[in-house]
């Protein structure tokens, strides 16, 4: 598991389009390339491949933006280990829930839920959510000077 970087957007783009189906046809090579350069992109590889892919937008709550895996390498353990990393990303962040929106047409309630999201259904499709328990003590103050590190990086 590694932060995508610049290069890595033609590799990253062949797995994002995954999420082109149906009427969706937004995740072109372009929006990948902003997506790498405004979101925090992980990605894993296997045998120099890139087999699966999740832009998280770090914010509180966490989104899961955009997750997706090759063809070649579905159903075999990639999502969820995206989605293990993004509850890692969350805790170091100092997140105390993280969500994704998806809609029905990609029928993914089951590989949320699985990885221990709880799932609102929406009118077009759902929004899955995932809690943490919140910080205390040190680890609260130490959280908050993260989140305000964090901010000031963007201003
Ligand atoms: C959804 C996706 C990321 C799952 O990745 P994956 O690596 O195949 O998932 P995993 O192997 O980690 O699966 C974990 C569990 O979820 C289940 N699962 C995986 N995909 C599923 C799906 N589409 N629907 C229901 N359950 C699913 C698996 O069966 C597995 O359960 P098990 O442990 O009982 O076998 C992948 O199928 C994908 O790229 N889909 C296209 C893009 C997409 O729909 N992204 C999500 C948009 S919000």
């Amino acid at each position: 598991m590694r932060i995508a970087n610049l290069d890595d957007v033609d590799k990253v783009w062949r797995v994002f389009n995954e999420l082109n189906v149906g009427e969706i046809n937004v995740f072109n090579r372009s929006v990948t390339l902003s997506l790498i350069r405004s979101m925090r992109v992980l990605v894993v590889e296997k045998w120099g491949v890139i087999a699966g892919a999740m832009a998280l937008k770090l914010r509180d709550p966490l989104e899961v933006f955009a997750i997706a895996v090759h063809p070649d390498f579905k159903k075999q353990g990639i999502g969820s280990q995206l989605l293990k990393e993004a509850d890692k990303e969350a805790q170091r962040f100092g997140a105390t829930s993280i969500f994704a929106e998806s809609y029905a047409i990609y029928g993914v309630r089951g590989f949320y839920e699985k990885n221990g999201y709880n799932t609102t259904v929406l009118g077009n499709g759902y929004n899955f959510q995932r809690k943490f328990n919140p910080p205390v003590g040190k680890l609260a103050f130490f959280t908050r000077c993260v989140k305000l590190y964090l901010w000031l990086n963007t201003i």
